[in-house]
Parts: C-alpha cells; structure tokens; sequence
C-alpha cells in the first residue's frame, strides 16, 4: 500500500510561517540569513501578518511569490498548499504568536499555515513572540507542552524589554539566533535517504487458529519509523500485525510471518541506504503447520521448532550493506547481550533495552535504549516512545552521515 511519496532531492527547504506579531518585520532579515546558510524559502504569511509586513517584501527577498490565503485559486493553480507541504523538510513559524500557538495545538486548519501544518511531515519549529504575561498564561503554557509533546522544536522566546513597554519573557529570538538554530536540524537530516524499517511481532503459525508470537505492539518500530520520514527519509515500514494505526511513510507492507518479513526485506535491499530492524522477529518457528486445527489428545504435546533466518544478520552480511541499525531487546546484562549482537551481526549501530521489567519495552507508552556502537555508546533515559523515537533518529542521522563522510 503506498500511502505518500517523501522527497527525493538533496537540498533544505524551509516554508517560513509568519503570525501576526510586531516582530514580523524582524523575520524579513530571518529570510536572508536562512538563504545565507543555504536554505530555499517559501514564506506564507496569516493575514493578521499582512497588516504588519507587505507580503511584496517578503517575496523580494524570497525571490519567490508569498502565499497569504488557503483559497486563492491562482496560487493554487501553481504550487498547491499539498505540494508545499510536501515540499518542506522544515516548517518554521516567526513569529509565532499565542493566538497561532492555539490554533496549532488544537489542530484547527482555518487558514493556509494551520492548514500546512496539519498536511506536511516536516518537523515544526515555532519562534514564539508575544506580551510576557500572554506568554506565562496557563493556556498558552499548555498548548506549549502539547505542541512540545508532538515533537514541535520552541526556540525561544528570549527575555528583555517588549514592544508593548512591558520587560519579560515573550521576545521573539534574533533572527541570526534562529538562523544559526535551524543549522542543526539540516545536520540531522535524512533526506531522500532510502531506508526500510521492520517492526512489530511476527506470528508463527501452529495450525490455522494458533500462532507463536511476542508482546511487541510495534509502538517503538512505529515512532521511529514516522521520526526518521520527519527527517526526510523515504521509509519503507514493513510490519508484523499490530492494532495501530500505520504511520504515514512511503510504503507500508504488512507481514505475518519471520519468513515474510525475510523475503519483504531482501526485495527492498538492491537501494536501500539504511535499514533498522525494530521488529521483535520469531527466533523459531514450528516445524509444521498442522493443516486442521490441532485436537487436545496428548497429556504432553512436544512441539518441533526450526530455526527463522536472522534477517538483520543477513542484511548486514550483504557484499554492500546499507547503514545497519539493529535492536536488542534483555532481560539482563544489557551491555554484555548487546556488544555481543554489535560484533556477531556485525552491525553499525545497537539499541538495546530493557525488557520483561516494570518499565519500558515490550507494549509500554515509555521506554528507555542504551545505544551501542564500535567504541561507543549513547544512553536516551525513560520517555514516551515518540519522544525516544526522534532522539534516536538523531543519533542515527548523525551516525548515518559520519558513515558517508568516511566512505567518499
Ligand atoms: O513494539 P513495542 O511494543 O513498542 O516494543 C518495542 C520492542 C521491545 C519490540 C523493541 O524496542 C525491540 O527491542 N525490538 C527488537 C526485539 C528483538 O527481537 O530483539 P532481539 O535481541 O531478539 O534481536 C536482535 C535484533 O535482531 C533485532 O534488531 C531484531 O529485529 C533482529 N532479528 C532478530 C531475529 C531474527 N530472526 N531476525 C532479526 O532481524
């Protein structure tokens, strides 16, 4: 099932959002310094922005025409806002006032900037500007830690005096503060970057009412698969069953089986780039799978379990491997297991955690990785899976790209 088509090209497209705040004027400098560090920019601007800054400002220093309104059929015509939110690999918004921040939080797409982000994968980055006290107002500290909790990335604001003659905090960042922080966030990007993604159980089958299988929700395999799309890789998510619902990546293929799984894999390997093997893949499978379903005739049933093929091993055995990330999932001595699945699969990367405990793993909200490498490790503490996600699809991009430096 193909569900979206990420982007394929090498470049940082930023769509800069403007809201109605007196520190608009402040975001047509934002657009030179962001071009300076080799970004393209579209700027959409709400309307309340429009009585601040003229949008012919914005598109002299873009270079390209500024969208204001959803239902303009002449700039639909063009690049509609589906396109742009496709176009993107980032959507920041300078600023980004507390009536903006609202609206986001709720998810309301009454004009063309909450529409895009609500359609776009690109991560959020939110430049907040406003009065102090709207800034320390419950509400807006509440759509704040909604919008956090989604994984939008607040820069700022910073503190001193305001516009309105108060001092506090709500000033939105310098633009070469901003500019300097979306650097970063290219650094960690994925983009065009061809990677297949494994999550969830496998289901063994006994006979065909049974099956073998695991706790694995296919929540971890999920988050990441929908962190690493974020930052632009082009994911294939090949899952065993899971209640979930599917994140939007380039392609979806559902399996049932380890020896599914093995063959979903091994088509997709002539281009892949980057694999990371979430899933938690039976080890065995029953030798036979009864054609009827099995009757409870013996005291003592003795089943025969034959060996499923290590699909990470395998991927990673490959003449040409892409970048492997690997998972180890232990119930004790969480180092020692996971160095040794490092070195025996010879993989580049091993995130292991701890399972079977009070906390984290299997078919939990939260969990916590210790992340391995040759000479290495990175340890990401107890969050929501989501969150943990986006740390590790740094940490891979960061790795990824260290990888490719030494290799031209
Ligand atoms: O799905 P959730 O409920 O959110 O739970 C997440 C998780 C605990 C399943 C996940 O974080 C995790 O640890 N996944 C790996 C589970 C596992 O099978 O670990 P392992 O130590 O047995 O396997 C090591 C690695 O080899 C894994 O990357 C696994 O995908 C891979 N493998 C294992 C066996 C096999 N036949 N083929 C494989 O590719």
């Amino acid at each position: 099932m193909t569900i979206h088509t990420a982007p394929t090209h090498d470049r940082s497209h930023i769509v800069l959002g403007i809201g109605g705040g007196i520190s608009a004027y402040k975001s047509v400098d934002l657009v030179r310094r962001l071009k300076e560090r080799g970004f393209e920019v579209r700027v959409v601007m709400t309307q309340a922005a429009t009585a601040l800054v003229t949008p012919l400002t914005f598109q002299a220093v873009s270079g390209h025409p500024v969208r204001t309104s959803l239902l303009d059929p002449g700039a639909e015509a063009g690049m509609n806002h589906i396109e742009l939110a496709r176009w993107a690999d980032w959507l920041l918004i300078a600023p980004a006032t507390a009536d903006l921040m609202a609206r986001l939080a709720a998810g309301i797409a009454d004009d063309l900037l909450t529409t895009l982000a609500l359609a776009t994968n690109a991560p959020l980055c939110l430049a907040p500007a406003m009065n102090q006290h709207m800034w320390r107002h419950p509400a807006t500290q509440e759509n704040l830690q909604t919008l956090r909790e989604r994984g939008a990335r607040i820069l700022g604001p910073a503190e001193g005096d305001q516009a309105c003659g108060d001092s506090g905090p709500g000033r939105m960042l310098e633009p070469a503060e901003l500019a300097e922080a979306m650097r970063p966030q290219a650094e960690r990007r994925l983009i065009g970057v061809r990677t297949v993604l494994t999550a969830g159980p496998t289901r063994e089958p006994l006979d065909p009412v049974r099956y073998l299988s695991n706790r694995s929700s296919g929540r971890m395999g999920y988050a990441l698969a929908a962190a690493l799309t974020h930052r632009g890789a082009q994911v294939t998510l090949i899952t065993g069953p899971s209640a979930l619902p599917v994140p939007t990546v380039a392609e979806v293929v559902q399996v049932e089986t380890a020896l599914e799984m093995h063959a979903a894999v091994l088509a997709r390997m002539a281009d892949c780039e980057l694999f990371v093997a979430t899933a938690a893949v039976a080890d065995y499978r029953p030798l036979e799978c009864a054609a009827q379903k099995r009757k409870k005739d013996a005291e003592l049933l003795t089943l025969q379990l034959v060996r499923n093929p290590d699909i990470l091993a395998e991927v990673a055995a490959r003449e040409s491997p892409p970048f492997t990330v690997g998972f180890a999932a232990e119930t004790e001595q969480l180092e020692i297991h996971a160095r040794a699945k490092l070195a025996h699969k010879k993989v580049n990367l091993i995130a292991a955690n701890q399972v079977g405990g009070a906390v984290g793993g299997f078919d939990r909200e939260d969990n916590a990785l210790t992340v391995f490498w040759e000479g290495g490790s990175r340890a990401l503490p107890l969050m929501s899976k989501p969150s943990l996600a986006r740390e590790l699809a740094d940490l891979i991009a960061e790795h990824y790209r260290g990888a490719d430096a030494t290799a031209t």
